[in-house]
């Protein structure tokens, strides 16, 4: 399975309508299941029309810090229209917390050894001591989604060292467009650089459940877009032989704390397979993404 994360480090730039999105775009081939992992609480049930439970909550309190094969399952409910199963957050911020410090850790490993089905985790924004962290350094990529702004994008360099200490692996997803084209930002983070996402408001609406207008949402510049990101993902894990870990992440060495790319750290090792293949695909991908040189 591959477990793709999505988070901030600040502000909300949409990080949970760029996760619809991808959702709704994710290749044909494998099934996805996303997880509202956003311990300010979750907004997929809200957004969505769905229930709050079951969840997160109903799944932290059968589970109490071990998860047994299936039992997650039991806890999802298919999104409307598509069906995507989804493991909805509580919208209440203690309730999610409190579920993601019991649940955080065997959440990860069920979803890395889970070989049917990729995931998609909404991680909120993530701040040092986020319970929401396990799963963002489980995942194979953690999109670090910003706007690219100054005021947002100042604040990924401190982050994005921070990210590589507890054993993530970001990629950054712009959304919108702002005085810094993707490959400045690329070059200046040493980051990798996704397909950008359109402001687009009239898609996001539809995503977040404000506007439906049957048959227009695939035709709305941010899926064209999110299609893109996907099949980047995608196509990148395929490239690296794709399916479930075997090791888990809690078990591999903390890296030191660096500015260096997803690139450098895929030859340094640690622990996981090669990384080289994600980014030279990441990269192959998408006509706007880059990569520093
Ligand atoms: N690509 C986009 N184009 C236009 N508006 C967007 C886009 N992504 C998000 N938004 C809007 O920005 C606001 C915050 O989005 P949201 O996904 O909730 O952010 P986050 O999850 O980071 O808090 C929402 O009003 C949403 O509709
Ligand atoms: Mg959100």
């Amino acid at each position: 399975m591959t477990v793709v994360a999505l988070a901030s480090v600040k502000a909300s730039p949409g990080v949970t309508t760029s996760l619809l999105a991808l959702a709704a775009t994710w290749p044909g081939q494998r099934p996805v299941l996303l997880v509202d992992a956003d311990p300010d609480g979750g907004s997929l049930a809200a957004r969505t029309g769905l229930l709050t439970e079951p969840g997160l909550t109903s799944l932290a309190a059968a589970a109490r810090r071990t998860l047994r094969a299936g039992e997650l399952e039991r806890h999802t409910q298919p999104l409307p229209g598509g069906g995507v199963p989804a493991l909805v957050g509580p919208a209440d911020p203690e309730h999610a917390s409190r579920a993601l410090q019991l649940l955080g850790g065997p959440l990860a490993t069920a979803l890395r050894s889970d070989p049917d089905r990729d995931g998609l985790v909404d991680c909120g924004r993530l701040r040092a001591g986020s319970p929401a962290a396990p799963l963002a350094a489980a995942a194979d990529v953690l999109v670090v989604v910003a706007r690219p702004r100054l005021d947002e994008l100042q604040h990924l360099r401190p982050a994005l060292p921070r990210l590589l200490a507890v054993g993530a692996r970001p990629a950054l997803l712009l959304v919108g467009e702002g005085p810094y084209p993707p490959g400045e930002v690329a070059a200046a983070l040493d980051v990798t650089v996704l397909t950008t996402l359109p402001h687009d408001p009239a898609g996001a609406d539809q995503l977040s459940g404000q506007r439906r207008r049957a048959g227009r949402l695939e035709r709305t510049t941010l899926l064209r877009a999110a299609r893109a990101v996907a099949e980047q993902l995608r196509a990148a894990d395929e490239t690296t032989g794709g399916g479930a870990h075997e090791s888990s992440v809690s078990d591999e060495p903390a890296p030191p704390a660096s500015t260096t790319a997803v690139r450098e750290r895929s030859v340094s090792g640690n622990g996981h397979r090669d990384r080289t293949g994600w980014v030279a695909a990441l990269t192959r991908g998408s006509p706007t993404a880059r990569e520093p040189d």
